[in-house]
């Protein structure tokens, strides 16, 4: 059993509860943005998995977040539509809100939070009952739609988007399994997008996909982008200078700087970003 604890909202600073100006290299201000972290802490049993982290994730725009193996990509991508209080013994401290509502505050719904946030994982995971058919629509059918026209049309339109759909339209009723791992990839984004979440959370998507594949994905969230907020982690700094328009990097569980992609693959502001992107480390 999850252990997780989210304090409700904290004074940001013990002082004076003023939210302290962000170091301007770190995390500019954004306009109303999508997710408002503040002091974010989050630990597996007695590790600090991340480290007091504040950052403004703005609506509508697609953020990449990179960084070395282990520094709480996954971990801080998870917290953000509250998969990973699914986590055993993991324990959160600070604050996240979600368009200015503690995504958190006690009594809200979980289910809720991962209907309006979507999460593509690394690991293409359709459920292996169910037909390609079936499990685009399962999110659509718990949520209680029936109407065959409207199942029928958000089918298609989500693979369309998904790039999935020439590939799969006239087997739509063989298992979800059934299709290559690249294709099952997208059949997941297929999935996450037909519930029309206000948010796409994407935990290196492009990891099992082939250089074709990897582009459409790309185009798909070039599209999304002005329509949805994106969140996606990569490895792969050339992806994440062609889809994203800021870039986060973090380093053992802290934020170490976050700006527009273009400044920091060009002139990062600090020391060890640079070191990152130009593969001295990591
Ligand atoms: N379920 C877990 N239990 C305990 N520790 C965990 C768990 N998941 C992750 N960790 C630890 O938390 C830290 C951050 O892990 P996380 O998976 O978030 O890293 P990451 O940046 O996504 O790495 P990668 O690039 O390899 O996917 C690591 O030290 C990891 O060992
Ligand atoms: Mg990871």
């Amino acid at each position: 059993m999850s252990n997780l604890t989210m304090s409700s909202p904290t004074p940001i600073s013990k002082s004076s509860g003023i939210t302290p100006t962000p170091p301007e290299d770190s995390n500019s201000q954004v306009a109303a943005p999508a997710f408002d972290v503040k002091n974010l802490s989050i630990w597996y049993g007695e590790k600090r998995a991340i480290k007091d982290i504040s950052i403004q994730i703005p609506a509508r725009t697609v953020s990449a977040i990179i960084g070395p193996s282990g520094c709480g990509k996954s971990t801080f991508l998870r917290c953000l539509n509250r998969m990973h209080e699914l986590v055993p013994r993991t324990r959160i401290e600070g604050q996240i809100l979600f368009n200015g509502e503690n995504l958190y505050r006690p009594g809200s719904d979980p289910a809720m939070a991962r209907r309006r946030i979507g999460m593509v994982f690394q690991k293409s995971n359709p459920f292996p009952t169910m037909s390609i058919e079936e499990n685009v629509l399962v999110g659509l059918r718990l949520n209680g739609v029936r109407d065959r026209h409207v199942l029928n049309e958000r089918l298609e339109k989500s693979l369309r988007m998904a790039a999935l759909w020439d590939e799969v339209k006239d087997d739509l009723k063989k298992p979800g399994m059934s299709i290559s791992g690249g294709q099952q990839q997208r059949l997941c984004i297929a999935r996450a997008v037909a519930v029309e979440p206000e948010v796409l959370l994407m935990d290196e998507p492009c990891s099992a996909l082939d250089p074709i594949a990897t582009a459409r994905v790309e185009e798909l969230i070039r599209e999304l982008r002005t329509r949805y907020t994106i969140v996606i982690v990569t490895h792969n700094m050339q992806q994440a200078s062609r889809v994203s328009d800021r870039t986060a990097f973090f380093y053992v569980g802290e934020l170490i700087e976050f700006g527009e992609t273009a400044q920091i693959f060009s002139s990062p502001r600090e020391r060890k970003t640079e070191d990152y992107i130009t593969g001295r480390f990591g």
